[in-house]
C-alpha cells in the first residue's frame, strides 16, 4: 500500500519523506488556508514547493466547479510538475472534467468518494485515483471502512485501474484496516503514519537492552 501524507505542511512534508517511506501527497483547499498560503501565485508556488520535496504524485485540487473552469485550472497545474495529480470533485461537471484529462494523459483524483456509485463513475470516467473520505463517513455513524471494502470489489470485478485512496484518515487504525482490505493508498497526517512505529513493549525492551549493555560494558 502507497502511503501518502494528507498535508500542505511542507515541515511535515519533509518529515514524512525522511522516514523513507513516504509515496505522495495529498493537499485541498482547507489544508492550504490552513498553512496562510492565500492567492493564486502562492498557491501554485507552494505545489512546486511540495513537488520539489517529494518525488511522487502530488494532488492540487482545483476551485471551479464549471467544465471549462475545471479545464482551465487543471491544465494550469498539471504544468507546475510532472508528478502533479489534478484532484477534481465528484459532481456532474467533475466526472466530465476527469474524462477530458484521461483523454489528454493528465492524472486526476476524484475527491468527496462518499458511495460506490460515486466510485463506480469516477472509475468508468477514467480517474487515476478516487479519494473515499472514511474519517468523515465515520464521523456520521457510517462506515467508512465497509465503503471501500465495497469499492475493492466493484473494481476488481471489472479490474478497473482506478486506484483506491483512502482519504481522511485520522489514526494507525485506519491504516492498518485500508492495509487489510487492499486500498492502493492511503492518505493520511504524520501523526498516523509516526503512531505505526510505536509500542510500549518495542520501548520497554529497547530501554532493557540498553541497560543491559550498559551493565556489561562498565
Ligand atoms: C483527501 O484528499 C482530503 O484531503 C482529506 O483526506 C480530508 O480529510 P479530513 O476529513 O481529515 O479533512
Amino acid at each position: 500500500m502507497k502511503f501518502f501524507i494528507d498535508t500542505a505542511n511542507l515541515a511535515e512534508i519533509r518529515e514524512a519523506n525522511e522516514l523513507g517511506i513516504l509515496d505522495g501527497v495529498t493537499t485541498n483547499p482547507s489544508l492550504m488556508a490552513k498553512e496562510g498560503i492565500t492567492g493564486a501565485n502562492n498557491i501554485l508556488k507552494h505545489y512546486v514547493d511540495i513537488c520539489n520535496i517529494v518525488d511522487g504524485p502530488v494532488s492540487a485540487e482545483v476551485i471551479a466547479t464549471d467544465l471549462e473552469g475545471m479545464i482551465r485550472e487543471g491544465e494550469e497545474l498539471a504544468e507546475l510538475h510532472k508528478n502533479i495529480v489534478v484532484k477534481i470533485p465528484m459532481i456532474p461537471e467533475g466526472i466530465k472534467a476527469i474524462k477530458y484529462f484521461d483523454k489528454k494523459g493528465i492524472k486526476t483524483n476524484c475527491t468527496l468518494i462518499f458511495s460506490a456509485g460515486q466510485a463506480l463513475l469516477a472509475a468508468k470516467a477514467g480517474a487515476t485515483y478516487i479519494s473515499p473520505f472514511l474519517g468523515r463517513l465515520d464521523d456520521v455513524s457510517t462506515d467508512g471502512l465497509a465503503l471501500i471494502e465495497q469499492i475493492r470489489l466493484i473494481y476488481d470485478n471489472y479490474a478497473f485501474d482506478t486506484q483506491i485512496l483512502a482519504a481522511s484518515v485520522r489514526h494507525p487504525m485506519h491504516i492498518i484496516h485500508c492495509a487489510e482490505i487492499g486500498s492502493d493508498v492511503m492518505t493520511g497526517p504524520l501523526s498516523a503514519i509516526k503512531a505505526l512505529a510505536k509500542h510500549p513493549l518495542t520501548d520497554l525492551g529497547l530501554q532493557q537492552f540498553l541497560a543491559d549493555h550498559a551493565k556489561g560494558n562498565k
